[in-house]
């Protein structure tokens, strides 16, 4: 910690995280396109976290299923088998035909090989919708139990979610999305005691001092979900410490040919 939120120290570019994984070379949030962003040059990807009927942490961004499978209903409507028996990956490429809803432990597990292989590779874990504290428990016990607590930054717009993350473990780092600043995002932030603040780039291009205010409170700032070599760079002029992209991979190449 100390330096923005511990995210980044002075002088260290800002990290990339890939939004579902790389959403645009396999289908999002399966172990495709979550390998595909720790595979990249920065090794961090985004994700989303849902229960399942049977109180199973699944990777998946809607509440309903349909877009991204080939079944319909609520997610957490199915049990684990019930989703697994689903499609995940046709509806994107026949290429992908067969390739599953992943668990969290799916990608905790690949966090911990990573790490093993001293690659360290990292997850930013978005808790989708509103959880209970005995709900949190369930996602906090399998990042206890695979050692990965360094690794991982746990996200919410759901601030109460946040609190029961402290509430059950304080040492797990927590980062609040909010698609607006408010007036004092500093006090938001310590409120909840997240390390930094994940917002929209016209939030912070509203406020040009705002990135500051969080620096000099020690916290960081990430920025969502930005694609074009001109929000990049625009991005990286406000100094932001973190962006979450669905081209992690050109992002990466665009920001080492900088
Ligand atoms: O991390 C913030 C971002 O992922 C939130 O947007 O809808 O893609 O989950 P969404
Ligand atoms: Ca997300």
């Amino acid at each position: 910690s100390g330096w923005f939120g511990g995210l980044r120290s002075p002088g260290e570019a800002a990290f990339i995280a890939g939004h579902r994984g790389d959403r645009t070379i396999a289908p999002e949030n399966t172990m495709p396109a979550l390998q595909a962003a720790l595979d990249g040059p920065m090794g961090f990807v985004e994700t989303d976290i849902q229960l399942t009927k049977d109180r199973v942490p699944v990777l998946m961004h809607d509440t309903w299923v349909d877009r991204t499978t080939n079944g319909e209903g609520r997610v957490g409507d199915l049990t684990l088998a019930q989703l697994q028996a689903l499609d995940a990956g046709a509806w994107f490429s026949p290429e992908f035909a067969g390739t599953r809803v992943p668990t969290l432990e799916s990608l905790l597990s690949a966090l911990q090989a990573s790490e093993a292989a001293g690659a360290g590779k990292k997850a930013l874990l978005e808790f989708k919708g509103f959880w209970t504290t005995d709900e949190v428990r369930i996602v906090v016990d399998l990042i206890r139990q695979y050692a990965v607590a360094r690794l991982v930054i746990l996200s919410s717009f759901d601030p109460v979610t946040l609190q029961h993350v402290e509430e059950v473990d304080g040492t797990i780092p927590r980062a609040i999305i909010t698609a607006k600043l408010p007036s004092d995002p500093v006090r938001l932030a310590r409120l909840y005691g997240a390390i930094a603040i994940i917002t929209s780039q016209a939030a912070v291009e509203a406020d040009r001092w705002v990135v500051d205010r969080i620096h000099r409170a020690g916290l960081g700032i990430i920025l969502y979900t930005l694609n074009t070599k001109e929000r990049w760079s625009s991005a990286l002029d406000l100094g932001v410490d973190g962006i979450i992209t669905d081209r992690p991979d050109r992002l990466g190449t665009w920001m080492s040919a900088k």
